[in-house]
């Protein structure tokens, strides 16, 4: 099995770099990101507090997700509102839920041995989910250019606005107790600050054994 593992903070390039890494290479690519945000979109529509551990963990193994192309939560689209406010607010304490990480972390698994492997994107994929990861990269940028970067995707004019929420993020991720982020041990750290999104892909590649 041969897995390109990148992961990394919000708006380090993570999405974009592995998607174009995946298309060169033939392989497939995982959005772990748009799990956890699945699990806190059906959270959000049942009325579930994503604070309630218990709730939220026995909601998750019963939720249908696909986030191939579009994301469909219970067979229902949810590609846009997984990107919404609410959700980017919710999927924090979603993904700190230990059970449902272990969830995610069994289907990533399950996806990657049913294909070979292929070019997975999070928080935890070097660390957990694929220490033995062909590859490992930890991708990084400086907070301006990924609030900047960010405000562009979510179309936000209050750049202010969206570097403070990143930086809750950024906090509450690496400082959690379930799989925080860090880099991991073996995983090669590349600042993509002023990078063309081809320089990082090439750079990728080239580690390849
Ligand atoms: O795209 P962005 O970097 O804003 O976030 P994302 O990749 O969509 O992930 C949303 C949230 O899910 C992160 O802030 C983490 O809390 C969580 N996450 C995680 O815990 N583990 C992963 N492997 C991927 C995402």
């Amino acid at each position: 099995m041969r897995v390109i593992a990148i992961d990394g903070p919000a708006g380090s390039g993570k999405s974009t770099v592995a998607r174009a890494v995946a298309q060169r290479l033939g392989l497939d690519y995982l959005d772990t990101g748009a799990m956890y945000r699945s699990v806190a979109f059906a959270c959000l529509r049942r009325g579930i507090d994503p604070l309630d551990a218990e709730k939220v963990a026995a909601l998750a193994p019963s939720l249908d997700i696909e986030v191939a192309g579009r994301v469909t939560v219970d067979g229902d689209d949810a590609t846009e509102a997984i990107r919404s406010p609410e959700v980017t607010k919710a999927v924090t304490a979603v993904a700190a839920n230990p059970e449902v990480r272990a969830e995610m972390v069994r289907r990533q698994r399950a996806w990657a041995e049913s294909r070979g492997g292929g070019v997975v994107e999070g928080r935890d994929i070097g660390s957990v989910v694929f220490p033995q990861a062909a590859v490992k990269v930890y991708l990084t940028a400086s907070d301006e250019e990924r609030a900047r970067r960010r405000s562009h995707e979510v179309r936000a004019d209050d750049v202010t606005a969206v570097a403070a929420d990143i930086a809750r993020r950024d906090h509450a991720d690496s400082t959690r107790e379930a799989s925080p982020l860090h880099v991991a041990e073996g995983a090669t750290v590349i600042d993509t600050t002023g990078h063309t999104v081809d320089e990082i892909v090439d750079q990728v590649i080239g580690m390849l054994p």
